[in-house]
């Protein structure tokens, strides 16, 4: 596996890959501190692209916002190596700042609405972003397939914008979320969590279980269905919620009856930790 550090080296690797004509390029981006959750991203790029896999690890300063927690993110680039190869990744793709952002650079990738909506609303700037190191880092790349998780609900329908949009010929692939085996949903933020906030955090996918119960008796209604959630939230007092969804999962615009593709989408704080979760309901 090799390590690569500039978008020079990235875009002449997968242009030599493609010259051979051997088949797919698979792009896994990632902010690091890999754990079950991207490992199944990994695998799920090196099924379709074998030995044509890069994984990004770039934690993104213009994703985070001035008071978020972008110094103390936690960065185990050696551990992520192991895993990323274990896994079958064949090129790491891992710049410094100054290389996706070199001085003086002024040009941002906006994704109008979809970015204001969900964490967008409490993280203004943050999906402008992501869209902005997605977009660099598929001009680099340009691979054929791009893999991302489900787990970032709000990411993926934003990102599926930008390459319709930008007409980009990457097809966007979206993998199940990873769950912890008691149901919480993995996440490089749960290495932040204390005993007690581990357990509070659970609150989360049970709010989801109670949601997916209810509806599987026959309940539709939007409102009916959040108040549970908000209700199943109540238990669990010390964790803060920031928004409980039903969502088109296409526009992230609020749905008043779940429908095919509605996504019920919960954020919420654990202590200083942002906890995301999400669900389709069928
Ligand atoms: P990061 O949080 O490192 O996540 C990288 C990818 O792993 C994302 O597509 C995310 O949805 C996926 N992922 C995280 N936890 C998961 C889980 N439990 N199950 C399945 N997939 C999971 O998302 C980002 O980084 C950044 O915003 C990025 C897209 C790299 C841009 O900087």
């Amino acid at each position: 596996m090799e390590i690569l550090r500039t978008v020079e080296e990235l875009r002449a690797w997968s242009r030599g890959v493609r010259c051979k004509g051997e088949g797919a390029i698979g792009l896994v981006p990632t902010m690091g501190a890999l754990h079950a959750g991207h490992a199944s991203l990994i695998r799920a790029a090196a099924e379709q692209c074998p030995k044509r896999v890069v994984v990004s690890i770039f934690v993104n300063p213009t994703q985070f916002g001035p008071n978020e927690d972008f110094a103390r993110y936690p960065r185990t680039f050696s551990a992520d190596c192991e895993i990323a190869e274990r896994e079958g990744a064949t090129v790491i793709f891992a710049p410094g700042v100054e290389e996706m952002y070199p001085a003086g650079a002024a040009t941002f990738v906006d994704v109008e609405g979809l970015s204001e909506r969900l964490d967008g609303k409490s993280r203004p700037g943050h999906f402008r972003g992501v869209a902005t190191v997605v977009a660099k880092l598929l001009i680099a790349a340009e691979p054929d397939l791009a893999f991302f998780g489900q787990k970032d609900a709000a990411q993926v329908a934003v990102l599926r914008r930008l390459v319709a949009d930008l007409r980009m010929s990457t097809r966007i692939v979206v993998c199940p979320i990873v769950r912890e085996s008691d149901g919480l949903a993995m996440s490089s933020r749960n290495l932040y969590l204390d005993d007690e906030e581990r357990k509070q955090a659970l609150v989360l996918s049970h709010a989801i279980r109670c949601v997916q119960d209810l509806v599987a008796g026959g309940q539709r209604g939007a409102t009916a269905l959040i108040e549970a959630a908000h209700k199943t939230f109540a238990e669990q007092p010390e964790v803060r919620v920031d928004y409980v969804e039903l969502v088109n999962w296409e526009t992230l615009l609020p749905v008043n009856a779940v429908q095919p593709g509605t996504l019920l989408a919960l954020a919420a704080w654990g202590g200083s930790t942002r906890l995301l979760d999400n669900a389709l309901l069928q």
